[in-house]
């Protein structure tokens, strides 16, 4: 994995970065890495669970793993899981399972049991206490307890939200529950999704970001910049667990030049 010191600190602040030449690397680097986390996790445990991210970034991964050089993947031993989901019926163009369900979850052989999405349908509060239901009784959870996921990806909001924790937001203040509605101001929207503390007890933290669109915000949470450490993305540190970060060039273009040295 690729280093990137930044000033202050001398490292990055945050995980490890891979950094790829462009979005279809990322998504290619993704899928091997998720294979060997797969392999790993199901020799230990026999499943491997995963909060999968909305958004266009990491659509085709999910694209890329359901093609047939992927059909190796042992689909009856992994859970899918969001990380967050629109308030929207499940074939709403806006729905990140329905997003998963056309690239991926339609073309694979995973059982619907297996597929445990936000029913984001319901009534926001409604669907977020079902889906802390759902987690509670899938990780066998007691009460004060947080589900450990084998991996949780993530994107990045170009204002550092993540899943749907954006700035500013109570759900980020949230250490008990595991599932919140969050009205979001900017989208005039409802979301549910996972809390801080959910996110953070994960085994594996990914986040994926390509672009040059996210290059200021890569750059500010990589760097802890004054002022960035409130940011969602900068919150998300799995205590007992790994992060990485996926990136194409584009995205860490922001630390490139004289005062930061890459190694490529
Ligand atoms: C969502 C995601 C959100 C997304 C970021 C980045 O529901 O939209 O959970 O957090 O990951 O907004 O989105 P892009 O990958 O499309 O830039």
């Amino acid at each position: 994995m690729d280093k990137i010191p930044c000033p202050g600190e001398g490292r990055v602040t945050a995980g490890d970065i891979v950094v790829c030449r462009d979005p279809d690397e990322l998504s290619e680097r993704a899928a091997a890495e998720v294979a060997r986390l797969i392999d790993a996790s199901i020799q230990a445990g026999d499943r491997f669970t995963v909060a999968l991210s909305g958004g266009s970034t990491p659509r085709s991964l999910y694209a890329l793993l359901a093609r047939p050089e992927w059909d190796r993947v042992p689909w009856e031993k992994i859970h899918l899981f969001w990380g967050d989901e629109r308030c929207v019926p499940p074939d709403h163009p806006d729905s990140n399972y329905g997003m998963a369900r056309e690239a991926l979850i339609s073309k694979v052989p995973i059982p619907a049991a297996n597929v445990h999405r936000i029913e984001g349908e319901k009534d926001p509060e409604l669907a977020a206490a079902a889906y802390e239901m759902c987690l509670k009784r899938f990780f066998r959870l007691r009460d004060g307890e947080f589900p450990r996921f084998d991996l949780v990806l993530l994107g990045l909001g170009e204002d550092g939200h993540a899943a749907s924790l954006f700035p500013g937001s109570d759900a980020l203040r949230e250490r008990r529950r595991l599932v919140v509605a969050a009205y979001v101001e900017r989208l005039g929207a409802w979301r549910v999704t996972l809390t801080l503390p959910v996110l953070n007890h994960a085994a594996n933290v990914w986040f994926l970001a390509a672009g040059r669109n996210k290059a200021d915000v890569v750059k500010r949470v990589l760097c802890g910049d004054p002022g960035a450490e409130d940011l969602p993305a900068a919150l998300v540190r799995p205590a007992g667990g790994r992060m990485v970060w996926l990136v194409d060039e584009a995205a860490l273009s922001g630390l490139r030049g004289p005062k930061y040295l890459t190694v490529s």
